[in-house]
């Protein structure tokens, strides 16, 4: 299959590490330029507690505004616009928008699973099953976040079996899909290999998503491990925004303009545009006011023509 799935988390992963919390006004301007851009898979917000992570205070009042202006005609209506949701309290706050789709996050390290969202790992399983049903009664998707599954801050190594038992355990849920966190950006591509060689025979590699963070320069290319196993679904951020506030010396997700700019040079389709990317990567360095990280935003696309077909 030549067509790739590009789960853009900029609005939420990138802009909850940014020191400079973006107004509500203009997450919706960035909104509306990744949509121009091609995204369709947008994750805007994260209904979590606004002492936790300030950055995302208001992600009700800006999705309930995506959203309106999407049932206007003003926002393309074949968008997806999605948010986190951490347990039942953040789920009625997501229901009152009348956001369709959301994400339950959990963790394969039970101390990074503390720090992030205070509860243990069982315990969060118990509060996804909640979310899980309120979800089916209001006819909402749900997708799952396994954070720390390539090694964590406060644990070290984070051992394969672990992980395959919490993504079955999710997928056993009924999230739509799993998406598998290398949160601090430890990974290397043969590591990877072998853990998603091992998911797809769990869950099957239509049910996967790989979301890299950048920390180590190894992002990319743990993109083209899962990619050769078949993985077909990649999350990535504008310009290569963010990280975690709980995972200390994260940074960013891999880049959207680096990981479309590799895979349209390999023949695959994502549907957005590389040079318009590039331009918002321009907007938001202005926006948040420093360099984003990304090498398509610095480099730009190669200006010189192909040679001639011989
Ligand atoms: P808590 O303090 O344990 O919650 O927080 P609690 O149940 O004890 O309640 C305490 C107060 O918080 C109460 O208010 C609740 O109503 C309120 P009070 O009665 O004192 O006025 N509360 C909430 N308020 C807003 N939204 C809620 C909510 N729940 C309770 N959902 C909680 C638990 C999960 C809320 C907290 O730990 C939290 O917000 N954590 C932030 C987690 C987070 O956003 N982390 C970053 C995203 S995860 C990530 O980046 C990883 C990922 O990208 C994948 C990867 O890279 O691996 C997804
Ligand atoms: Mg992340």
């Amino acid at each position: 299959m030549k067509r790739v799935t590009i789960v853009e988390v900029g609005a939420r992963d990138g802009l909850q590490n940014e020191q400079k919390a973006l107004s509500t006004g203009t997450r919706l301007e960035f909104a509306r330029r990744l949509a121009e851009c091609g995204v369709r898979q947008l994750e805007l917000g994260a209904f979590v507690s606004p002492q936790w992570v300030p950055q995302m205070a208001d992600s009700g009042p800006l999705i309930a505004e995506a959203l309106a202006l999407q049932a206007a005609g003003r926002f393309p209506r074949d968008v997806e616009i999605s948010a986190l949701v951490p347990n039942p309290r953040g789920m009625e706050d997501a229901i009152r928008t009348g956001v369709s789709s959301v994400a339950v996050f959990g963790s394969a390290s039970e101390s990074f699973s503390r720090r992030n969202i205070n509860c243990s790992v069982d315990e969060s399983f118990e509060r996804f099953a909640v979310v899980m049903r309120m979800a089916k009664a209001n006819k909402m998707k749900v997708r799952g976040y396994l954070s720390m599954c390539f090694g964590c801050p406060f644990e070290g190594e984070v051992p394969e079996t672990r992980v395959v038992k919490l993504a079955k355990r999710m997928a056993a849920l009924g999230v739509y899909e799993i998406s598998i966190g290398d949160t601090i950006g430890v990974a290397d591509p043969k590591q990877v290999k072998n853990l998603v060689a091992k998911l797809i025979k769990a869950v099957g590699a239509r049910k996967l998503a790989m979301h890299f963070h950048d920390t180590r320069g190894t992002a990319l290319a743990n993109v083209l491990a899962s990619l050769e196993l078949g993985v077909r679904t990649f999350d990535s951020s504008l310009g290569g925004l963010g990280g975690c506030p709980y995972a200390p010396a994260a940074t960013g997700n891999v880049a959207t303009e680096d990981v479309v700019y590799m895979l349209h040079r390999m023949g695959f389709r994502t549907g957005l545009d590389i040079e318009k990317l590039i331009s918002l990567n321009h907007w938001m360095t202005a926006e948040i006011g420093h360099e984003l990280p990304s090498r398509l935003g610095r480099a730009g696309t190669p200006k010189a023509k192909a040679p001639a077909k011989r």
